[in-house]
Formats: structure tokens, sequence, C-alpha cells
């Protein structure tokens, strides 16, 4: 096994992060302003070298997030995508004119295909949309990048000729995607090495990848392409994105590290900090990890076997690669129990990173004891879990003060609840045919919204049959819709908190929106 030294020689690798453009293009995946931030926050903690925030000129929602993380960034350089366009261009430009490092990237198709029946563009009128977007892009900003959209199903010949005109108009960067996950992993490679040959002045530029999972091959063509010279490359945390997703970030990262033998390259990524990222994107965005998911799945690390149990006990390198501690998992340490002073837990709560006020720790402690006194264990994402609900419920329009269900096989599934809503309080009871579906009936009544639940799912946060469960769900309403996430030792409980969770979001965002579309909305929900 080989261990990650760094060679000052050493070529860098860039990572290039689009969570926040191609990840939450994903069918269900969309985050509000606030979520956005939260996890280029968590980004720029993790040293990803470029953030793409968002795609400026494709609605408001969008201008508003990068905007916001282009303010707040301090040291990634933050992109905005625009199509080889100048009102996009200049939109991309407006966004990104506060960060302290911006990057504009701009795109257009190179395949026969996709500039016939998409763009309705001959090559030639193609080359000079190249010409004049980076052109334009260059007077906003000097790291410019260019992508070829649809370069592995591209003529190669003409390939070269688009990535040159790029370069020569002054791009710094020059992407050569596999937007629909057809390549395979030989053939991506090639077409990296035919530019880095064919190109006159391709060394004036780095040469990028970003591939989709269409046939689950976007790590592996990545990591051809870097094998033939590709310097970025272009990912998702947990593989999120359009389809079947994006190349995922925390496997390249970890394939560099562990098989630096091969890839003799470095990053700026603190590995420590991979977990807690894909938990914060997976809860964020309410797309689960896959158990099995390589480096961030909760078996990943998991040894069942008797034979890998006793391996694992002789000599770790038995069976095991990487260490989880490389990648930041946390260790599931017992940490308090009922009999626990507040003393013990505001030491916890330093440790874990939070350094929050007397009167914010009182509260906390309370809750804490409530927990301790319905489960014996209390780990660290038990109290992580009382945080973000702390927060959560600042922001909520509607509380929930009480519920209860009645249920079984015999009787028809009940649930009495009141809500919050300021000063005012509604208390509703609804059946339906199961709890949780007359937990989420009575919610609608209470608030008189008529939410489609689009996804549910439920796991527990940490082990023993008195863990926590955690459940996330996605709520739809006219078009829009919300995750929520709710966390109690109750799973019911946990549903009606996750479903509560995502209706107040979209009330928030329903609020915000125009006033004549906030009417029309107000009517459907009666609100
Ligand atoms: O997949 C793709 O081709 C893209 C480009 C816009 C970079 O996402
Ligand atoms: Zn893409």
């Amino acid at each position: 096994m080989s261990t990650q030294k760094k060679n000052q020689n050493e070529e860098r690798v860039y990572i290039f992060d689009t969570t926040l453009r191609d990840g939450e293009q994903a069918p269900g995946a969309s985050l509000n302003t606030e979520e956005k931030m939260k996890v280029a926050a968590q980004l720029e903690k993790l040293g990803v070298d470029i953030i793409e925030a968002g795609f400026p000129a494709a609605s408001p929602g969008d201008f508003e997030a990068v905007e916001k993380i282009a303010k707040t960034l301090k040291k990634t350089v933050v992109a905005g995508l625009s199509r080889a366009m100048r009102k996009d261009i200049e939109a991309c430009a407006k966004a990104l004119r506060s960060a302290r490092r911006r990057r504009i990237h701009t795109f257009i198709s190179s395949s026969d295909i996709h500039l016939k029946h998409l763009f309705r563009k001959s090559r030639e009128e193609a080359l000079a949309a190249v010409a004049d977007a980076v052109k334009c892009a260059r007077n906003f900003a000097d790291d410019v990048e260019f992508s070829a959209q649809d370069a592995s199903r591209s003529d190669l010949d003409f390939l070269c000729r688009m990535i040159e005109a790029a370069i020569k108009n002054g791009a710094r960067t020059v992407n050569v995607p596999d937007t629909v996950g057809y390549a395979i992993p030989t053939e991506y490679g090639h077409m990296v090495a035919t530019l880095k040959n064919r190109v006159p002045n391709i060394g004036k530029a780095v040469i990028s990848v970003h591939c989709h999972n269409d046939l689950g091959l976007a790590v592996a063509n990545s990591l051809s392409a870097i094998r033939s010279g590709a310097r970025q490359v272009e990912c998702t945390i947990n593989g999120i994105g359009e389809r079947a997703g994006n190349a995922s970030l925390e496997e390249i990262v970890m394939v560099l590290k562990t098989r630096h033998d091969l890839y003799p390259y470095h990053t700026g990524v603190d590995t420590k900090e991979l977990y807690k990222t894909s938990r914060l994107v997976s809860t964020l965005t309410g797309f689960m990890i896959q158990p099995n998911k390589a480096i961030v799945g909760n078996n990943a690390f998991a040894h069942e076997s008797g034979i890998h149990q006793d391996g694992m006990l002789k000599y770790r390198q038995n069976y095991e690669i990487m260490t989880p501690e490389s990648i930041g998992v946390p260790e599931s340490r017992l940490v308090l129990g009922k009999h626990s002073g507040r003393h013990a837990f505001k030491k916890r709560l330093e440790d874990l990173g939070y350094n929050l006020p007397p009167e914010a720790i009182d509260g906390l402690f309370a809750k804490f004891k409530d927990l301790a006194d319905k489960k014996k264990s209390v780990y660290d994402e038990d109290i992580e879990a009382l945080i973000e609900e702390k927060i959560a419920s600042s922001r909520e329009i509607y509380q929930l003060t009480y519920l209860h269900t009645s249920a079984g096989t015999t009787t028809l599934p009940t649930a009495t609840l009141k809500l919050k809503k300021g000063e005012e309080e509604s208390e509703e009871a609804a059946t339906g045919d199961g709890p949780v579906d007359a937990v989420f009936n009575a919610i609608d009544r209470a608030t008189g919204f008529k939410g489609k639940l689009e996804n549910y799912a439920l796991k527990a946060l940490t082990q023993g049959k008195d863990a926590q469960g955690e459940v996330t769900v996605t709520v739809a309403v006219n078009g829009d819709e919300a995750h929520g996430r709710g966390v109690s030792t109750d799973v019911i409980e946990a549903s009606a908190k996750a479903y509560l969770n995502a209706v107040n979001k979209l009330l928030l965002k329903h609020t915000a929106k125009s006033a004549k579309a906030a009417f029309d909305i107000q009517k459907g929900l009666k609100l």
C-alpha cells in the first residue's frame, strides 16, 4: 500500500467541484440559496480548487446563489456557467463581480449531433461563436474556461480546431466532457492524448475532463484522462448529477491518494473532510448514499465475514487499503448519558467544533437530557442532530407542539397534532393508511397545504436498537419541491418533523416569490 508523499516537483490535479451546478441538476436535488451556501463553505474547507456555483442566466435563484457564494468564499475560485452567448456571459460576470477569485465557464457543443439537432449551427458558425464567447468572457475575467459539450462524440479533427480557437481567444482551461457518459476509458484517454499532441497552443491551457456516469465509467474515464495529461477533473460529491450522475469527487481523490504509485500527482483536498462533506450533501439534497458506495457508504469500511474480521485483527492491511480516519469517518464514540452534566456536554460541543453562547447551550442541554432519558447512549451524531434541529427550528414557520398517533393491526391509523405558527395554534386529527400517512394528512389539514410526497426514506442515525431514526422526504407542490429532514427516537415523530421541515421550506420559497406568483400559489395552499 502506498502513502502519499508530497513532492514539490509533482504536478497538481485541480479539483473542479460542480455539485452545486451539474449535481444540483439531478432530478429532485434542488437546493435553496442558504443550503447552497452551506455546501460551498464546506467545499472550501474540503480544499477543492474551483466551485461551480451555478448557471446565473438560468434563473433568478441560480443568479442569487452564485452572487452570494461569490461574496462569501475566501480562497476558492468561484465559477459560473454560461452558454456561448453574450447575455449569459454578462449575467455570469454580474453574479461573480464580488468574488475574490472568479472564473467564467462558457460552452457550446462540438459534436455534429448537437450542432445539427440542438444548436442548429454549422461547424464554422460554432467556431465563430467560441471565439466571440471566449473574447467576451475575457473582458470580465482573466480566468476563462471553455467546454466543448459532447466532446467525446465529436469528430476529433474538428474538436482539435475548436479547442485551438478557444485557447487562441484567451481560454485558460479547456474542458472536453463526456456529456452523455458514452466513452470508455481507453477511448477517452486517447481523445485527451490527441489534444495534447495535435493542438498547437495546448501548452497555454489546462486540459479538463467532465464525465457522466451513464455506463458507470465516469471515474474510470476521468482517471484515464489524467494519465493522458488532463490536469483538471470536474466532479461532484457523492457523484450526484444529471441522469446517472457525474464522476464522484471522493472516489477520484482517494484513487489519487491511495494509488499514488500510479498517479504521482497531488490535489489540494483535505481528505479528512470528505465524509463530512458527503453527509452534508446527502442530508441537504435528500439523496441517501447507498450502503456499498465506494469511500463514503456505510459499509465501505465494514468487515462482516469471520475470515475478514480475523484478518483485520491480525494485521489491518490484510484487508484495508485505506483507513476510515483518512476520510474523516468519526469514531462513533459513546459520549454522554443521562448522568452527564452541563460541563461535559459543553466540552463535547466544543470538541465537535461548536462554540455556542450560554443560552444556546442551556437550550440544547435541556433537549439532550430529554434524549438521554429516551436512549441510553448519546453519540456525536445525536448531538449534531440536536444542533441541526435547533438551527432549523429557529426558521420554521410552523412548529410541532405535540403529536399523538394510534395504529395497530386492527385499528384505523389516526394522528392528532397541534402546530404553532407565531402566536396562532391549530389542532387537527386525520386518518391514513398507516400512522405516517395519518400524520402527513393531519399536517396538510393544519397548514391548509396539499403537498405530494415524492420520496420518503428512513435510516438509523447510529447503531443500537434505541438509535434515533433519521427520515428524509421530498415534498412537491405546484411544480416546486423541497427536501425535509427529521430526527427522533420515535420514527413517526421523525417523519412528522421531516414533512413539516419540507412544508416550511416550500412556504418560505413561495413567500419570497413575486407578488403575483405568491398570490397564485397561496390560492392553492390556502395560506
Ligand atoms: O456535461 C456537460 O457537457 C456539461 C457541460 C455544460 C460542461 O455539463
Ligand atoms: Zn455535465
